[in-house]
């Protein structure tokens, strides 16, 4: 019988990890975008767009990749309710990693706001009807999407901390194999 897997694949941490430093980047953007004095120079705001749009391709290789290759599965005599709400929040996270790019994508293809990817080429706009009035509607979900991420972020990395210190599995190794592994 084959032994069982007890990491995540170089592909999934990558993906996993990339994708992670890639949202607080995010953060991170906007954070300087808004602090930007008006009339002074903001790369901020398409740096934004740019890494929003390459989260949104990374996020489908990943599920592409994720439908190949099944999780890890959970710790011996972890809970049904557990399994349930850890892949309830594994799932959610890929439908909001969509939403996220999407909602910005439609918001500035609505408003009419080229994109140009990285200054290296310019980003096809979807045919979206309703001007400003449906792009100021379409920001309004972003934010909102936004808000659904930072609830799946606290309760994923409090779940995380939970495997490590109280159930004290070998969840968090997988995910991190720097990590000593349990015996
Ligand atoms: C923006 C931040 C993050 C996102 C979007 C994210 C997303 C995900 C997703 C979608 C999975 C499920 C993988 C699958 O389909 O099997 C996953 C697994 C995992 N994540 Fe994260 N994650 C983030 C941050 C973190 C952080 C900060 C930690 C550690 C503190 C962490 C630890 C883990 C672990 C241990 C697993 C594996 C769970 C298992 O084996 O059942 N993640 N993450
Ligand atoms: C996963 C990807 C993304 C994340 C995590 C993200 C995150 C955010 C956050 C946190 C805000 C501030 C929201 C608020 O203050 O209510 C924001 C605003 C914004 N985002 Fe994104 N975003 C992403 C992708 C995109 C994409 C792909 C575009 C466009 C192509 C985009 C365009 C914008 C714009 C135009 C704003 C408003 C900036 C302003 O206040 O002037 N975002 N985004």
């Amino acid at each position: 019988m084959a032994e069982p897997r007890n990491r995540y694949s170089t592909v999934s941490l990558v993906l996993h990890w990339g994708i992670a430093a890639l949202v607080l980047a995010q953060v991170c953007l906007i954070t300087l975008h808004e602090g930007a004095p008006d009339g002074a120079p903001d790369p901020y705001i398409g740096w934004h767009k740019s890494v929003g749009l390459s989260i949104l391709v990374l996020t489908l290789v990943r599920v592409g990749w994720r439908l190949m290759n099944p999780a890890l599965p959970a710790p011996p005599g972890t809970p049904t309710w557990e399994k349930v709400a850890a892949r309830t929040v594994h799932v959610l996270f890929y439908v909001l990693l969509i939403a996220m790019p999407m909602t910005g994508w439609l918001a500035s293809s609505a408003g009419g706001r080229e994109i140009e990817w990285f200054g290296l080429f310019p980003w096809p706009l979807l045919p979206v009807e309703g001007g400003r009035e449906a792009a100021r509607s379409l920001m309004g979900l972003h934010g909102l999407v936004m808000k659904g991420l930072y609830v799946l972020i606290a309760l994923h990395v409090l779940a995380a901390l939970k495997h490590q210190f109280l159930d004290r599995d070998n969840v968090l190794h997988r995910m991190i194999p720097i990590i000593p592994r349990r015996p």
